[in-house]
């Protein structure tokens, strides 16, 4: 969820009715992830610094206002959490349908059907209906960055989560990436005089890669395997009945 923290200090706090004790300084999703649950996320990961930009991981903690993110949120002594409730369950799946309705919907042939985050916590959040649909057509006329040896770059299959921007920093620290723009209209730059990420500062050491949660980000040799024309079995991206379909 978010990167461990050490501290001699440790704080007793209760998540969803268990007890947990943490070093000071975590966060309430480490917490959370440490006292056996699995709170829906996006945007963190273990290796950098959490931004709670995805808004997936919202929690309701006894006394607080609002619903804060859990990444971002540091635990304190005798703090009671909820990570399950009926208005947080309501308020992920709005925020899930958002990012679904700017994604294409091409989960069965993508290559990283199966291997994706955003399809798994589709499914985490009980997501069934999209009322909107736009199929990351607010990036389709974007091409893929394709300059790179070892990996493409797909801007419809992003989601702007901005993961690739701090393992090049933080993980790598090269800080080869940017996010450019605002809302609908944001994507990830590599900068630089083409804009691309061989013309970049990268040096192709995959950290982004590995921390992109869709195929926005993937090694050209899995893109290649995933070709529609390799025969493939999948299992429906969101509803989780676990039905299969034959890809040719
Ligand atoms: Fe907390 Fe994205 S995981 S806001």
């Amino acid at each position: 969820g978010t990167p461990a923290v050490e501290s001699d200090e440790t704080v007793s706090l209760t998540i969803d009715g268990r007890k947990v004790t943490v070093p000071a300084g975590t966060s309430v999703m480490r917490a959370a992830t440490q006292s056996g649950g699995h709170i829906p996320k996006l945007c963190a990961t273990d290796n950098v610094k959490a931004f709670g930009s995805c808004r997936l991981c919202l929690v309701e903690i006894e006394g607080a206002r609002g619903t804060p993110a859990s990444c971002t949120t540091p635990v304190s002594d005798g703090m009671v959490v909820k990570t399950q409730t009926p208005r947080l369950e309501k308020l992920r799946r709005g925020v899930m349908e958002l990012y679904i309705s700017d994604h294409p919907l091409d989960c069965l042939t993508c290559s990283a059907n199966n291997d994706c985050e955003l399809q798994d916590e589709a499914a985490a959040v009980g997501l069934r209906d999209v009322r909107y649909g736009y199929e990351g057509a607010n990036h389709l006329g974007t091409a893929d960055d394709t300059s790179n040896p070892y990996f493409a770059f797909q801007p419809d299959k992003c989601i702007v989560c901005s993961r690739c921007v701090r393992a090049c920093g933080e993980v790598q620290g090269t800080f080869a990436l940017t996010v450019d723009g605002r809302g609908f209209a944001s994507v990830i730059s590599a900068g630089q005089d083409e804009d691309n990420f061989l013309s970049s500062e990268c040096v192709s050491c995959g950290a982004c890669v590995q921390a992109c949660p869709t195929s926005a980000l993937m090694e050209k040799s899995v893109i290649e395997v995933g070709k529609p024309e390799r025969s493939v079995v999948t299992t429906c991206a969101y509803c989780g009945v676990g039905c299969t379909f034959r890809a040719e």
